[in-house]
């Protein structure tokens, strides 16, 4: 070849390489590193923005380095500093590019004397994807604005400009300024007697990554489940939260058992407006969760055991990049389980695990070859693409095997010196394998091979190792599932009055895809499913009620949609109206009413569901 062509492949490719680190960051972390970030807004409920200024403190690496590149979306920058050492400033030029799709806007600081600080001041915009912003009438007690924030995976930026990818860390403080009476919540230590004078002042001590900065604010109360915990909600739902995740203080101490101290102080529990669109963020010191989970029984409380999990696996050692999400969310749900048998038994926690393993049985031959990998082939995978089933269910289910492998005693011990090895830090998949294979692998010879190991986490599907825990009152479902659907057996005469959550769940999820309508009619009549107020029961029995033609339960649907914007809870059932034509414009019906009350992510979501053609799913 000769140099020339050479020359041109290299230009051709070395925006690749420098990139190939976050394909979903515009930041150059090679060159420069924010190191800590000083936030001072004004929260602005009229206007719905956010209103202040970031102070960057930063690390230059590269001598050669002429400008500082940061992630935004959607921001309006006003101007930007940098800071001398004395305090003194003085204006830099910056450039911000056209909007890339899924990427935002790149803000390029010309920086050529590398300064020790940049101030940059801002606004956020009113449709900034990571915040929500609630009317009074769209609360609990309808009386003040509520506003949240959901960072993960690319959203921090529509909020703060930053080095908006997971492999840079950086402590950070805030001075936040909110209407008075209202109080102000971070991914910080947060005091629950702090008064509600609209000045509040946050510091994360530790090194975070961007995608775990959070703010909320609105008519929040306070109650205490512990030394360390409390739950903070809006008045009317904050004693009803309180009682459901009474056992926090308690789950805190089984994981520490397991896995070494909790490094970060305080855990406390915010619950959200039913918009919420996750079921839980692991927000530091601050998990954020979907109301949906106040069930009245505890039974949904592993979503609490979940994030707490995150503690260790994804706040303490995280995933460097999109592409290796199953380090925190396959690690998560396998500690997830540990601490829900911990507290509730093995029963429970089996059934947890025979409920995902069943459902991602069911999926992942679905999926395109590339998403069945645990570590996927970047190529072509958007930032949240590579979330699904298989980074959960699939990465449990790997350490699930590792345990069965090595025992539990090993296991345990090697997994608490992972989260110590890598403490603080960032790590792809391929870090993760390099400290696997002496540590555990090689050091018990005879126990699962190299090639098993790899199998897991390049192969396609579920490897034939994989084991699933027995459960015989699942079993017991099945059969009585089979008979009712047979026709043997009643609606009346299933073995229902004693089943838990997860046991309808496990009977609903495994129905047909289209059951008979009669059938769906009499399990109703029998049971009440239609407007029950547990949404993990509901959306399976409207999305297979609706698949049988039952147009009566539309009206309960909708109010279920409506009323829930929890993605997982609420997508499935756009998704199973969509399936006919009556359905879509139905289903469009209830979106117009109910759009102005959605996050912008289930907005987003649900309008990608609704513009498609019915039948498609
Ligand atoms: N970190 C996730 C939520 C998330 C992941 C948001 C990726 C955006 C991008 C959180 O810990 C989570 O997994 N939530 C689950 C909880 C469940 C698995 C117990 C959810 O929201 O349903
Ligand atoms: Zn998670």
């Amino acid at each position: 070849m000769r140099a020339t062509a050479l020359l041109a492949l290299a230009a051709l490719l070395l925006p690749l390489a420098v990139r190939a680190g976050d394909p979903h960051s515009y930041a150059q972390p090679d060159k420069v590193v924010i190191t800590h970030l000083s936030l001072d807004l004004a929260i602005d409920f009229p206007a719905r923005q956010l209103d202040g200024n970031a102070t960057l403190k930063l690390h230059w690496k590269d001598p050669r380095a002429r400008s500082l590149v940061l992630d935004t979306s959607a921001l309006h920058i006003t101007g930007v500093r940098a800071v001398a050492a004395d305090g003194r400033t003085r204006a830099l030029t910056y450039t911000l590019a056209p909007v890339q799709k899924n990427m935002g806007r790149k803000l390029v600081i010309a920086a050529p004397g590398h300064p020790a600080r940049v101030r940059i001041a801002y606004r956020t915009a009113p449709e900034a994807g990571g915040l929500q912003w609630l009317t009074p009438a769209q609360t609990a007690g309808g009386r003040h604005p509520f506003m949240f924030s959901q960072s993960e995976s690319v959203y921090a930026r529509s909020w703060i400009p930053l080095q908006d990818s997971p492999a840079i860390r950086f402590t950070w403080d805030a001075r936040i300024r909110a209407p008075k009476n209202l109080r102000v919540l971070m991914s910080a230590p947060n005091e629950p007697d702090h008064p509600l004078d609209g000045d509040y002042r946050f510091r994360q001590i530790h090194p975070v990554p961007s995608y775990l900065m959070a703010i909320a604010a609105g008519d929040i109360a306070v109650k205490r489940t512990g030394p360390r915990s409390a739950v903070y909600a809006e008045p009317s739902v904050v004693v009803r939260a309180a009682r459901e995740f009474a056992d926090t203080e308690t789950m805190i101490d089984a994981a520490e058992k397991l896995y070494g101290p909790y490094r970060w102080g305080r855990y406390d529990l915010l619950v959200l407006p039913p918009s919420f669109p996750y079921g839980g963020m692991e927000n530091p010191n601050m998990t954020f969760v979907t109301p949906t989970v106040l069930v009245g029984d505890k039974s949904l409380v592993s979503l609490i055991a979940h994030e707490l999990a995150h503690s260790w696996s994804g706040n303490l050692v995280t995933a460097a990049t999109w592409r290796d999400i199953w380090l925190n969310e396959g690690f998560t749900t396998y500690v997830q389980g540990r601490i829900t048998e911990a507290l509730y038994g093995k029963r429970l926690a089996d059934e947890e695990v025979l409920l995902s393993a069943r459902a991602l049985e069911k999926s992942i031959a679905g999926l395109p070859p590339n998403s069945q990998k645990l570590a996927p082939d970047p190529r072509g995978i958007g930032a949240d693409d590579a979330l699904s089933d298989v980074a959960y269910d699939k990465g449990s289910w790997f350490l699930r095997t590792l345990e069965r492998r090595f025992g539990r005693a090993r296991f345990d011990a090697w997994l608490k010196g992972y989260f110590d090895h890598f403490a603080w830090r960032s790590i792809t998949t391929e870090q993760m394998l390099a400290y696997l294979k002496p540590t555990l692998i090689d050091r018990y010879p005879g126990r699962m091979s190299w090639a098993q190991v790899n199998d897991w986490v390049y192969g396609t599907g579920i490897p034939k190792d994989a084991r699933l825990p027995d459960s015989p009152r699942f079993d017991a479902i099945d059969r009585e599932r089979a008979a009712f659907l047979a026709g043997t057996l009643p609606a009346a005469s299933l073995d229902a009055k004693g089943w838990n959550t997860q046991e309808w769940m496990y009977f609903l999820d495994r129905l047909p895809d289209a059951p008979p309508l009669e059938r769906m009619q009499a399990l109703d009549a029998a049971w009440h499913l239609t407007d029950t107020p547990n949404a993990e029961i509901g959306m399976r029995w409207y999305v297979h009620a609706i698949a049988a033609g039952d147009r009566a339960v539309w009206p309960a649907a909708a109010r279920h949609m409506s009323r829930i914007g929890r993605m997982y809870l609420t997508l499935p059932v756009y998704r199973a109206l969509a399936k006919t034509p009556a359905g879509l414009a139905f289903a469009r019906k209830v979106y117009a009413g109910a759009r102005a009350g959605y996050h912008p992510l289930t907005q987003q979501a649900i309008e990608a569901i609704l513009a498609r053609k019915p039948g498609r799913s």
